[in-house]
């Protein structure tokens, strides 16, 4: 069975000292649950002070995002390689990354070799912009995306790699998040259904088996048992609703309760 993820991606949000207070209220507060496993991203400030006060049992750390080069005269970029031992994920072509600081595919495709490269998992992220979902192009951009990212990984690596489906025009901008267009937990499950045919068409079937697809997109409290209970949805990546305690405490028990009943209709 595919273990449940669940990340929390805080954006350019929390200072070192707030992120270090936020880290022990999630600590106080989150449960550690077998089959859930829950991937903190704070800011890469904050990272290297999280990674000595974390708490290994409940909580593994994200970066955002990463250089594909491992170092060289690259000003203001951190590269992958600087993040091993500091964090175990790093996420690659966040919407953000690409919308606002224009990255392409090709970079995408360079991050997340790199990720691999120095032995990290790479979350991927992939989906389509409100017009070319109004253009009826959202499988069309999500092959496109996700071959370019895939491009140079092998059939070992792939073991590896996470996807991530997120819709651009469902990602909230911070705060708004619960009244914010969602994609709908159908629609997801047939997006995950079609990255996971890609996966297949290019590794086989056991890599696809394997392969855990993620949503992301204004996920909270409300919709995210909705969205877990889908075959073939495994985790959510939370943006907005992962910066408050409450919320992103009871999406992480949401999940530990969607896998339970997961594992008993295996075992039953
Ligand atoms: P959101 O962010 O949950 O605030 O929409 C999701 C994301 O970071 O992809």
């Amino acid at each position: 069975m595919r273990k449940k993820l669940i990340v929390g991606n805080w954006k350019m949000h929390f200072d070192t000292h707030r992120a270090s207070l936020y880290l022990h209220e999630l600590t106080r507060t989150v449960k550690a649950h077998r089959d859930v496993e829950v991937v903190l991203c704070p800011n890469f400030l904050a990272l290297q002070s999280l990674s000595l006060q974390v708490d290994h049992s409940k909580f593994k750390l994200g970066a955002q995002n990463c250089y594909w080069r491992d170092e060289g005269a690259y000003t203001g970029e951190v590269s992958a390689t600087m993040l091993r031992g500091v964090v175990t994920h790093v996420i690659v072509g966040h919407s953000e990354r690409r919308h606002v600081f224009g990255e392409t595919d090709r970079e995408v495709r360079h991050k997340t070799q790199a990720v691999l490269r120095n032995g990290l998992t790479p979350i991927v992220c992939i989906g389509e912009t409100a017009s070319e979902r109004s253009a009826n192009e959202t499988h069309d951009v999500i092959q496109g995306q996700l071959t370019a990212a895939l491009a140079n990984v092998t059939s070992e690596e792939i073991s590896r790699v996470v996807v991530s489906y997120e819709p651009v025009w469902a990602i909230s901008s911070g705060t708004d998040y619960q009244n914010h267009p969602v994609a709908s937990p159908a629609e997801v499950g047939r997006l995950a259904r079609q990255i996971r045919s890609i996966v297949k068409s290019l590794y086989g079937k056991a890599a696809a088996d394997s392969l855990r697809v993620l949503y992301g997109g204004s996920s909270n409290t409300d919709n995210a048992a909705g969205y877990l209970e889908v075959k073939g949805i495994d985790g959510l990546l939370v943006g907005g609703a992962s910066l408050n305690a409450v919320e992103f405490v009871r999406i992480v028990e949401t999940a530990a309760r969607q896998a339970g009943k997961q594992q008993e209709t295996v075992d039953g």
